[in-house]
């Protein structure tokens, strides 16, 4: 990718997960909060988030691929790695970078609904690509709307380059 722009910066990124873990921190107060980080776009974004919240927080991963190479989503959802301990009874957060069709979002929370009782499942995106979207879902929390640019840095990646920015850009 040439001449990067940024969309957001490594501040305005920073200042928006902590409003959003402040809403975070009032939806679930003291209560065991346990987070799905989607590998392996989104853990910049969970790792920054957790230090903000307040409860007792369990941190999982998993690791999903929709993506092939290049810029246009596949729309279906590659389980590379999905081992998850006990969810049944637990408020469970899923952590994700960017809902773009929806189809990741909703093979997500299809999956953990299909093979627990959680107490509540979430799921919490720093970006929202709304135009985009093909399925039903929507992100209970989200950081930033954006319109339909493929962007990259701060765990979004090209090509599995670029994860390491710590702003977001497109070209
Ligand atoms: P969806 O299943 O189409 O909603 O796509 C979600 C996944 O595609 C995200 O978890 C990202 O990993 C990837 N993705 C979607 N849009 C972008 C983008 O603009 N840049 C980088 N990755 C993206
Ligand atoms: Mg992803």
């Amino acid at each position: 990718m040439k001449d990067l722009k940024i969309l957001f910066t490594e501040e305005q990124i920073q200042d928006k997960i902590k409003e959003l873990a402040e809403l975070i921190n009032n939806e679930y107060k003291s209560e065991e909060l346990i987070t799905i980080c989607v590998l392996k776009g989104a853990v910049m974004f969970a790792v920054d988030l957790v230090k903000c919240l307040t409860m007792p927080v369990k941190m999982e991963f998993i690791r999903l691929s929709s993506y092939g190479s290049g810029t246009v989503s596949s729309g279906k959802v590659h389980a590379v790695d999905i081992s998850l301990p006990d969810l049944n009874n637990k408020n469970v957060l899923i952590i994700e970078d960017i809902v773009d069709t929806g189809h990741t979002a909703k093979f997500l929370m299809d999956f953990i609904n299909n093979n627990f009782k959680t107490k509540s499942t979430k799921f919490c995106s720093l970006l929202d690509k709304k135009i985009s979207r093909v399925t039903e879902i929507e992100p209970d929390y989200y950081g930033f709307e954006i319109d339909d640019k493929f962007v990259v840095g701060y765990g979004l990646d090209y090509d599995g380059y670029y994860r390491n920015l710590k702003y977001i850009a497109y070209s």
